[in-house]
């Protein structure tokens, strides 16, 4: 391995011949052997420890492995772990099938290795026989960051949670890090920031549901903030079944608002989830309220999907503009096709029969202007935006007129 540089050679010898080989021309050294917690013979990717970064005081070390070291790790291998952790199996998916054919890693704990299976264990069993959130929510962040999705990267000082956000792509250079290590700046961060505010917020609700079924009454919320899933850009269910198993509680993904061939949704599966939600929140807003729809995708179909989904669901477009955040995401970045900026579509539930009398006149020169004086009285005035406004109010309009005819000729 070339450290300056934080990769594999792209040739190096073989220690025995002295060949000049390459990764890919390698086949991978696989061991057997039977895993107790699911009473099964499992087949995994064999993994060398090879390097131990360690410290003293506040100097930091790298050594070797030796014998002592080697002999440790096998006998926690033996052990039993006293606590409970997940062994379910992990979904068939477009991010679990890299870890099952690459390193046979079918099982959520097949994620960790003994030691830190039993140090996270040991911590979930703390803070839930506690029953205390605030820990959980802490010892959370440790599922990723102590999983083998994370990478030795040598060019980078700290080794914490250096995995490939939004997969759970396991590497060939995986880093093993220790609980303090994880967790010790996170927790100065909770006791400065987040502790003393917690249960700070008295009336607050907060829920985990469905967004096309919210047991909530109609016309009874003033203003909505939504940030949907975009297509097939991040697959929620599957990345977050390694926290879930933790928690015991799993997504239900059949009304998973996503584009995901394992769970055979396409785009028009995609759009019609998408355009039960978009009903949902219309139902739930009050009439000539808000909602402000943050959109982040690189395909102009997910993008047309989104917009017909809004107009499936009677909403009107008023507004769209960039958000400029930045700093991309790992996805934003690398996608060839992506949208360089997000979204922001400001779109409201019209007031005072708009629809019904729309239907009537749709069609006609009338309904045209009727949309665009309900439009303009509804938008914030801004006198230098007036004028384009108008335009593009006037522009939609004429859409909608076009979309009714071609729906009546239907
Ligand atoms: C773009 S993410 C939102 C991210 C969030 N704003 C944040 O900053 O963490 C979209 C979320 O919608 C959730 N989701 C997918 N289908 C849904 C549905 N039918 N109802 C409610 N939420 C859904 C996904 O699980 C995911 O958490």
């Amino acid at each position: 391995m070339n450290k300056e540089a934080g990769k594999i050679h792209d040739k190096f010898p073989c220690p025995h011949c002295g060949t000049l080989l390459t990764k890919r021309l390698m086949e991978r050294a696989w061991v057997t052997k039977f895993d107790k917690a699911i009473n099964q013979t499992i087949r995994q990717a064999k993994q060398v420890p090879v390097l131990i970064n360690y410290s003293v005081g506040k100097q930091r070390f790298e050594k070797t492995p030796d014998a002592f070291d080697l002999a440790l790790i096998e006998k926690i291998e033996q052990m039993e772990i006293p606590y409970w952790f997940p062994t379910d199996r992990m979904p068939e998916g477009y991010n679990t099938e890299q870890p099952k054919v690459s390193h046979g890693i079918t099982h959520v704990h097949h994620f960790y290795t003994r030691r830190n299976l039993w140090v996270l264990g040991g911590m979930y069993d703390k803070a839930f026989k506690a029953r205390h959130k605030l820990s959980l929510f802490f010892i959370q962040y440790a599922a990723l960051g102590f999983a083998k999705i994370s990478r030795y990267v040598p060019t980078h000082f700290s080794q914490v949670n250096r995995y490939l956000s939004g997969t759970l792509y396991v590497g060939s250079q995986q880093v093993e890090v220790s609980s303090g290590y994880i967790l010790t700046g996170k927790l100065q961060r909770l006791i400065k920031h987040e502790a003393p505010r917690f249960g700070e917020i008295k009336v607050a609700s907060i829920g985990c549901c469905d967004s096309s079924v919210f047991p909530i009454p109609g016309e009874s919320i003033d203003y909505i903030f939504t940030d949907p899933p975009f297509g097939g850009n991040l697959m929620y269910s599957e990345l977050n079944f390694l926290w879930e198993a933790w928690l015991k509680v799993f997504t239900n993904n059949k009304p998973e608002a996503i584009e995901n061939t394992a769970q055979g949704k396409g785009l028009p599966e995609y759009q019609k989830l998408m355009t039960e939600c978009f009903k949902e929140y219309y139902r739930v807003l009050k009439p000539g309220h808000w909602m402000t729809v943050e959109f982040h995708n690189s395909k102009n179909a997910v993008w047309n999907a989104i917009q017909e989904a809004l107009q499936a669901a009677c909403f009107v477009i008023a507004d769209v503009r960039t958000l400029d955040k930045q700093q991309g995401s790992f996805k934003q970045v690398t996608s060839a096709s992506a949208v360089k900026q997000d979204l922001i579509i400001s779109c409201y539930k019209p007031n005072g029969g708009l629809e019904e009398r729309f239907k009537l006149e749709a069609g006609t020169e009338q309904g045209v202007w009727d949309f665009v004086r309900t439009h303009l009285k509804q938008l914030p005035v801004f006198v230098r935006a007036c004028f384009q406004q108008a335009e593009f109010c006037f522009q939609q309009a004429k859409q909608s007129r076009a979309c009714f005819q071609q729906a009546k000729q239907k």
